[in-house]
């Protein structure tokens, strides 16, 4: 069987009703991109009919190299050696930082996208943690809420979001986090799992901080503050953590990425990955999803369709829904990011 023909390199956004059939181009020579028109009839090729089992978006593959017809599923970043570069001209208007109510840093960029740096002296402090939201419903998240916090020796407050998975990253420094009387070990560059109604708490015995982040699904901004340790702990996901494993490492062409939490591994809605990009500047996207990225190593820019902002280390990017973007790396070793979003699917799946 010959390739398809590659109708174009990102998918098709679509609306779809509940119970409607449709047929998918699968040799991609269709004009009607992504469905059939009849040019199938000079190939080997037949169209694929799927019926769509709820209302609401889709992206439909358009490189015809997907290997869940008719979706996308990311593939389209694996049909090159590089990634696809920025085309735009560089009109974008350059964003200063402002200070917040609170002594945050934030750059404001189009649509609600922003990006957030806290100062130490801007955090609060409960026992032995400090922490921050920089990401919650006032600053126009639908979905998701993020804190930065660091633990300095000894134990955090036990914090329990009620209804809501939450996912820490653990940058630096080393201890243990305890869910339900259940304790892991964790090291820089590790991400936790913790389940809807469980609690946790995270344990520094060393003099360097524990540096973190705490993100919350859907968004639930006011923990609670617990005296003891309740014991709720959901047995059918034994193992929360999670750390950098290049057997699990997923090429993008020049980029990887990996998951550390997910719905497959960790059975949550919430994705967190991370990842390294090149020196480079990536075409603009949109993703079907709200997405957090955090800049663990390297220095750039944050774009959007009408203005960019410089990043560094300790950035906090908020992207909503379907927010044009890209993020150039100008360090020539690269940049390393963390990134979480929800609900899950892929971090390649983009269009
Ligand atoms: S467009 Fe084909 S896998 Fe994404």
């Amino acid at each position: 069987m010959p390739s398809p023909t590659i109708a174009r390199r990102k998918p098709y956004l679509v609306e779809v009703k509940e119970g409607k059939t449709y047929f998918w181009c699968a040799c991609g020579l269709s004009k009607k991109q992504p469905f059939c028109d009849g040019s199938h009839k000079t190939t080997d090729f037949e169209p694929l009919k799927w019926v769509a089992d709820e209302s609401g978006e889709k992206l439909f593959c358009a490189c015809k190299h997907t290997r869940g017809q008719p979706l996308c599923d990311g593939s389209h970043n694996q049909l090159s050696d590089v990634y696809e570069e920025a085309k735009e001209g560089d009109g974008a208007a350059l964003v200063d930082y402002q200070e917040q109510e609170g002594g945050a840093l934030k750059a404001m960029l189009d649509n609600g996208c922003y990006v957030i740096r806290v100062p130490d002296e801007a955090m609060l402090k409960r026992g032995s943690m400090q922490f921050y939201s920089v990401i919650g419903s006032a600053d126009g998240a639908n979905q998701l809420s993020q804190y930065v916090a660091t633990v300095t020796t000894g134990e955090s407050p036990i914090l329990r979001y009620p209804g809501s998975d939450a996912v820490l990253f653990v940058g630096s420094g080393k201890g243990t986090v305890n869910i339900g009387g259940h304790e892991f070990a964790v090291s820089a560059e590790t991400g936790v799992c913790v389940k809807p109604d469980e609690a946790f708490q995270v344990t520094n015995n060393d003099t360097a901080p524990i540096v973190m982040n705490i993100s919350v699904c859907p968004h639930c901004e006011t923990p609670e503050f617990l005296d003891e340790m309740p014991t709720t702990f959901d047995v059918s996901v034994p193992d929360r953590v999670q750390g950098v494993d290049e057997s699990k490492q997923e090429a993008m062409a020049d980029r990887f990425f990996q998951v550390l939490i997910g719905d497959k591994s960790h059975g949550t809605p919430v994705t967190q990955f991370i990842g390294e990009i090149p020196q480079s500047r990536a075409a603009h996207h949109r993703h079907l999803y709200e997405e957090t990225i955090t800049i663990l190593s390297g220095e750039g820019f944050m774009w959007t369709d009408e203005t960019k902002t410089p990043v560094q280390p300790g950035d906090t990017i908020f992207l909503p829904l379907k927010q044009a973007h890209s993020l150039e790396c100008t360090s020539p070793d690269g940049m390393r990011l963390i990134g979480l979003f929800y609900p899950s699917m892929s971090p390649a799946i983009n269009y």
